[in-house]
């Protein structure tokens, strides 16, 4: 498949075959953007930047609507690309595909709504007859690195949002699942978006840095782990960065809940949709200990079905690599030797790593302190709920935290003590509507995606004081 060089579609001379997590065929190729080719990407990013945050709203709007009608009309065919090159039962693609629908829909209707705000200034003897606007202007072009896990959604994310404040983007996607960011870039080439507004360069991550450091790139929306991230932060201190880091998330089933099948069937659910490989997915879940929820998850985890993604009886496929099924089974391993008992689960067949509970898994190990980013749930009980709060905030990270209540009370004091981006009340950790803030605290991230957060996040304000005004 072609990238994208401002706008026109480009090849270069080193293939890239991407093959399927499941049984290793090959799905699709492409090439490895030239550094000439990267460098024309981001000089036509700069070149157009001042057309760009100039273009009305009726363009932008515009052309967010046809990516957003363009891709509910190539649905199948998204949904089954994603599943071809990142392994998510087709089921779970084709969710991606309607985020994304109502991704570019959302940006569409903010870009219209984006008008900025009045501050009267007559509040002080001074400011008599003075009244402040207040617009958002775009920062600069924006470069995006996304990752494997949402080869569409997480594009989407990026993408649209600067469209809908007129700033260009370079988008670098994952080297594992560049082929689905292609596509939407041939659906992006439809639109009368100017020349540079939009690039999709597949280069490997190791290329990447010189882009992370061009200044013609003042902002960085990077999405993916940890390490990475914090080398961003590092290698760009004066740039604008946001970072959606990884996670542990964890869900509390309180003392009053008391739909303990609904919540065990959300928690198997979501800690091992697509294969784990969220940021959101459960990962920790504490239950009050009146509570009998572990023989209720266990049978909702063993009936869930793991095989050929493409089948839509399974539910849960292979991870990205047999090398990230490897690392999980290793953690597991390393959490059974330091004592931790295997409930259900605990084996590898390739790349695909089977849905596991684990008890009594020491504080300290890898599989409770760092991001699993696989299908395995962390079993522990609480005697309190408060207990179960501070096992919650008991994290280097911050992401989203799920608490499964039906008391008003309790969900506002987990609101209000739960150091996270996001409590989801009555549910898991993993809910996430796209127009909603989503990011994290501590080692989760810092700054906010969802589509209005992200505009607010690509610009900064601009004052214009008029005098002399009768207010
Ligand atoms: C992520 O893995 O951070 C994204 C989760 C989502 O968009 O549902």
């Amino acid at each position: 498949m072609d990238f994208y060089v401002a706008g026109s579609a480009a090849h270069g001379d080193d293939e890239v075959t991407v093959t399927h997590p499941y049984d290793g065929r090959a799905v699709g190729r492409t090439t490895w953007a030239k550094d000439d080719q990267v460098e024309a990407a981001v000089a036509a990013a700069a070149a157009v930047a001042a057309e760009a945050a100039a273009l009305p709203a009726h363009v932008r709007a515009t052309a967010l609507e046809h990516v957003s009608r363009r891709i509910a009309e190539r649905r199948q065919e998204i949904g089954e690309l994603i599943t071809a090159e990142n392994g998510k039962p087709l089921k779970w693609a084709l969710l991606e595909a309607d985020r994304a629908v109502s991704v570019f829909r959302w940006a569409a209707e903010e870009a219209r709504r984006f008008s900025g705000s009045l501050q009267r200034l007559d509040t002080d003897p001074g400011g008599t007859g003075r009244i402040a606007v207040v617009k958002r202007v775009p920062r600069g072009p924006v470069l995006g690195i996304s990752p494997f896990n949402f080869p569409l959604n997480l594009v989407a994310h990026k993408i649209a949002p600067a469209i809908a404040v007129g700033a260009p983007i370079v988008l670098k996607p994952a080297p594992a699942t560049p082929l689905t960011a292609l596509l939407l870039g041939s659906i992006l080439a439809e639109t009368d978006l100017p020349a540079g507004m939009f690039s999709v360069l597949p280069i490997p991550n190791d290329r990447a840095s010189s882009l992370v450091t061009d200044p013609r790139l003042p902002i960085v929306s990077f999405t993916g782990s940890g390490p990475v991230g914090a080398s961003i932060r590092r290698a760009a201190p004066d740039k604008h960065v946001t970072l959606e880091l990884g996670g542990n998330a964890a869900v509390l089933v309180c003392s009053d809940y008391a739909d303990l099948d609904w919540a065990a069937s959300r928690i198997a659910t979501f800690g091992t949709y697509q294969a784990g490989q969220s940021c959101i997915a459960v990962q920790r879940v504490f239950v009050h200990s009146d509570h009998d929820l572990l023989p209720r998850l266990t049978a909702a985890v063993n009936a869930l079905v793991t095989g050929d993604p493409s089948d839509p009886k399974v539910d849960v496929g292979p991870m990205i690599s047999e090398d990230a099924a490897k690392r999980v089974e290793s953690w597991v391993d390393e959490a059974v030797a330091a004592g931790a008992s295997v409930v259900t689960g605990g084996k590898r067949d390739g790349a695909t790593y089977a849905p596991t509970i684990l008890t009594g898994v020491p504080a300290d190990a890898k599989v409770v302190a760092e991001e699993i980013f696989g299908p395995v749930l962390v079993v522990s009980e609480v005697p309190t709920d408060e207990a179960g709060f501070a096992a919650i905030n008991n994290s280097a990270y911050g992401l989203q935290a799920g608490v499964f209540t039906h008391n008003l009370q309790t969900a506002f004091t987990a609101h209000r003590i739960l150091d996270v981006g996001g409590v989801i009340v009555g549910d898991v950790p993993s809910y996430r509507a796209d127009q909603m803030p989503y990011g994290g605290v501590k080692g989760s991230g810092v700054g906010r995606e969802g589509v209005a957060s992200a505009m607010e996040d690509y610009t900064e304000p601009r004052v214009m004081v008029l005098t002399g005004v009768d207010l």
